[in-house]
């Protein structure tokens, strides 16, 4: 378990890297792919997204900066904008300002996956099947540690655990596991400086949704198509 600013290219080669960014953009895109998006696109800013849309019309642009739409994208960054029939079968470019830049990073993992308490049990499923040695990143806020995000690192750890109890685990892997397992992960997060954010701009639905845990069995995966479902569990 670690943070976007640990993130070298020596600590993360050959390796699994599970990309955490709870609130908001690892459970969008979870919702996205769950929903029938054919690809997630991650890019670092706001024109290299509308440089995709000139060359490909049909994407969607979707992402945030300081919590809100971008002006001139279609979709904000609240995964509830991810559910409707209008996503399906198209590629949504995104760009998030702490997510993304988290996935983009993290590129040159062996596997990169995305995981949020939203597929945390498909994800780990996923992490064993791969028997690589597993980073969990949490994306954090503007590279300082976010407790949403170790939270969820937790939760994923809980489910690895669960399935094979003899997983060796880092000391910050087993506290962040121990964090999760302390209550209830909604309370936990609801202390948290990201989700007072939200609250304050009036995306408190988006908190309880976040929150519930293993609601999906997609798994996102980048591949040179961008990030996409490669299994559903
Ligand atoms: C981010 O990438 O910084 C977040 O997903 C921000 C948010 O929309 O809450």
């Amino acid at each position: 378990v670690l943070t976007t600013s640990a993130l070298t290219s020596q600590a993360i080669s050959g390796k699994t890297l599970v990309a955490i960014d709870i609130l908001r953009a690892s459970s969008t895109i979870v919702t996205a792919l769950a929903n029938g998006c054919r690809a997630v696109i991650p890019v670092l800013t706001p024109e290299e997204a509308f440089e995709l849309k000139k060359r490909d019309p049909d994407v969607i642009l979707g992402g945030e900066r300081k919590g809100l739409r971008i002006p001139g994208f279609d979709k904000g960054n609240s995964p509830l904008e991810y559910m409707s029939s209008d996503i399906v079968g198209r590629r949504l470019v995104l760009t998030t300002t702490n997510g993304t830049r988290l996935i983009r990073k993290g590129q040159e993992a062996d596997t990169l996956l995305v995981g949020s308490l939203l597929n945390a049990q498909a994800v780990a499923r996923e992490v064993l099947k791969l028997k690589r040695d597993t980073l969990l990143a949490c994306a954090g806020t503007l590279d300082r540690f976010s407790l949403d995000d170790f939270v969820g690192a937790g939760s994923i750890v809980r489910e690895i655990v669960r399935f094979s109890p003899d997983v060796s685990l880092s000391d910050i892997a087993l506290a962040a596991m121990k964090v999760s397992a302390s209550g209830d992960p909604v309370l936990s997060l609801k202390e948290s400086f990201h989700v007072r954010k939200l609250m304050e701009l009036g995306f408190a639905q988006d908190l309880d949704y976040c929150s519930r845990l293993n609601l999906y069995g997609v798994v996102p995966r980048l591949t040179e198509k961008g990030i996409e479902c490669l299994e559903k569990v």
